[in-house]
């Protein structure tokens, strides 16, 4: 999603307009903008699609307004359409608000508000706060605003403009990105530096918790307690097309680097009261008491997703799960009955072979569980419950945010499957819940220094050839590891279970052969140490991916990347972090195109 506004001296609806084209590469299924108009009323004009489309309703409106707000959404919570399109006003009109992340209390805010009168046009989260800033608001817009954050649970980026007061916009926010720039002509406000830095490349990055109060003149920032401070001013010297990267040098990078807010956001929201609550799963604990088979279906890498979700499905919850590429399951009439759950992954919601296998499916009697990223897909809509993976628009044809997204979201499944067995206490839930939301932080850890993971990349770049091996956790995440490296660096890469090396790969093998161990601390981490022996002894360069603390690897490994410590079932979502900027980084020194690799489409819409 994307926020604009401005307030100055000019016509802020081209000016609005033009922002919002500039953040519409993030992804789009509605956009509007509400604009002080001249006769002190607020004008709001919303259209579902692209910009574009916005901007031809609003080519003639209020020429004179000089004030407004903006944005194009990514639909998180309500389908894409005109009423769940922001700006959202409160009941009265008087307030616009636009809003980027999500409010993870707004179901109990929207009752309360409801019980004091409130009438709601929309079913997204944002509505609430446009309804709570009318509530607290007695003349001064930045003093309700900030009244206002205090019952906010959740992430948000925030820029609320008011009927009463011409001229001004109140922005804040919290774990979603905001940033603000005083040009020549006005203020300008936006949740990504390229939509300011046409106005002043000293653009100020606004904190956790900071409110910024712009008018024409200039922005006063303040925080929490409404004392005065400084903001953080960063020169910005990138040009337009590194900027839309946000400072990546392409969309791969960037995508990988916000897998932590895709953690954290996919989590939001799902521990209430102490209890793991999917309320999208469109099952009753009845129903999934019953199911006795599980399939998932998926294409590329959601098919990895897949093989990760097999483990912590029979793992936990002990019902047999088997993983099939769509394309497969669609032609060879498999066993489903009506206690049977097929679990669909697919980051777009639009493949065709796996819309054909949830058909077939569905024809077959069974019940469909979707996992997209792609709210109101096909996917979405032909499933009889759905989880979003929150990773936000994937703009890489690679994908990787998506990839972490489905992982997080079928270890959600996983344990409400094992709980409606009966093999998990809420407790366990709890435990395991706050260990996966620990990953979120220590992915940012394993982001923080890729040095390990750039030396090992350079010892393999010009090899014609690389085996990825694992056991268990560790082979279901080498065949993710194997996939980026093919797709983007065109270097042949293969998958293989660690323990049938010697049924046939070890003989590929000859002096230099890369292989890419998974060898952190699980059950069977000693037998995938005589694997890596094994390789070594045939002269293999090994990489192994290891364990934080485990020096003992050394002697095994040419090069070992750590990640840190977390229990095996979890281990997919951090050894995959370096696995993907390995990937990437043989593909940038073969001087390959990351982001748009040859032959390949971000969907697949066609068989
Ligand atoms: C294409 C993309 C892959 C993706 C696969 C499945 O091949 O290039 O990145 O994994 O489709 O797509 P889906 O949208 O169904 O997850």
């Amino acid at each position: 999603c994307g926020i604009v506004g401005y307030t100055g001296s000019q016509p802020v609806v081209d000016r609005l307009i033009e922002g919002l084209r500039r953040l519409e590469y993030r992804g789009y299924d509605s956009a509007g903008i509400a604009v002080q108009a001249g006769d002190g009323t607020l004008s709001v004009t919303r259209r579902v699609g692209k910009v574009s489309g916005l901007a031809s309703a609003v080519s003639n409106v209020h020429p004179e307004a000089t004030c407004g707000i903006g944005h194009t959404r990514w639909a998180t919570h309500g389908v894409p359409s005109q009423q769940n399109a922001h700006p959202h006003v409160s009941c009265d009109g008087s307030i616009a608000v636009v809003h980027n992340g999500i409010i993870e209390n707004f179901a109990e805010l929207r009752e309360e508000l409801i019980s004091r009168g409130h009438e709601f046009r929309s079913t997204t989260d944002t509505e609430v706060i446009a309804h709570l800033v009318e509530e607290a608001y007695e003349g001064d817009l930045l003093e309700a605003v900030r009244a206002v954050t205090v019952s906010l649970v959740g992430s948000y980026g925030l820029a609320v403009t008011c009927a009463q007061e011409p001229g001004r916009i109140v922005v804040t926010r919290r774990d979603s990105p905001i940033v603000l720039a005083h040009g020549e002509d006005g203020s300008y406000v936006a949740s990504d530096i390229i939509a300011v830095i046409r106005a002043n490349r000293d653009v100020v990055v606004l904190g956790d918790d900071q409110f910024a109060d712009m008018r024409p003149q200039g922005i006063a920032y303040s925080d929490a307690q409404g004392e005065t401070i400084e903001p953080n001013v960063m020169h910005v010297d990138w040009d337009i097309d590194v900027a839309e990267k946000g400072g990546y040098p392409d969309f791969m990078l960037k995508e990988i680097h916000e897998q932590p807010r895709v953690v954290r956001d996919t989590l939001a929201g799902r521990m209430v009261g102490g209890a793991l609550k999917i309320s999208e799963l469109g099952m009753s604990l009845e129903e999934l008491q019953l199911i006795d088979r599980v399939y998932v279906i998926a294409c590329g890498t959601s098919y990895h997703a897949g093989l990760v979700a097999k483990q912590l499905i029979e793992a936990w919850a002990r019902i047999p799960t088997e993983v099939e590429v769509a394309s497969e399951f669609r032609y060879r009439n498999p066993i489903i009955t009506p206690t049977t759950l097929v679990v669909a992954v697919s980051q777009s919601g639009e493949t065709a072979d796996t819309l054909a296998a949830i058909r077939e499916a569905r024809i077959k009697g069974g019940k469909v569980f979707g996992i997209t990223n792609v709210i109101g897909s096909p996917v979405a809509r032909e499933s009889d419950g759905v989880i979003y993976t929150k990773a936000n628009k994937e703009i890489a044809v690679a994908s990787t945010k998506s990839f972490l997204g489905q992982v997080v979201s079928l270890t959600l499944l996983s344990m409400v499957l094992a709980q409606a067995k009966g093999k998990f206490t809420q407790a366990q839930t709890r435990l395991l819940f706050g260990e996966l939301a620990d990953t979120a932080e220590q992915i940012e850890r394993i982001l923080a220094d890729t040095t390990a993971i750039e030396e090992a990349a350079l010892a393999c770049k010009d090899a014609n050839d690389a085996l990825f091996i694992g056991r268990g956790m560790g082979s279901a995440i080498s065949y993710e590891g194997a996939l980026k490296l093919k797709e983007i660096s065109y270097l042949h890469a293969e998958a293989y279970a660690a323990g049938e090396m010697k049924h046939g790969p070890i003989a590929l093998l000859s002096k230099g052969f890369p292989v890419i161990a998974v060898a952190t601390q699980s059950p069977v981490y000693d037998k995938v140490i005589s694997n890596i022996q094994e390789s070594r002894t045939r002269g293999a360069l090994v990489v192994a991916v290891a364990t934080e603390g485990d020096e003992e690897i050394r002697k095994h490994a040419d090069y070992v990347i750590y990640v840190p410590r977390v229990r095996d079932a979890f281990s997919a979502i951090t050894v995959s972090v370096p696995l993907q900027l390995f990937a990437r980084a043989i593909a940038v020194a073969r001087g390959c195109d990351v982001d748009q690799p040859r032959n390949l489409a971000k969907s697949v819409t066609v068989e």
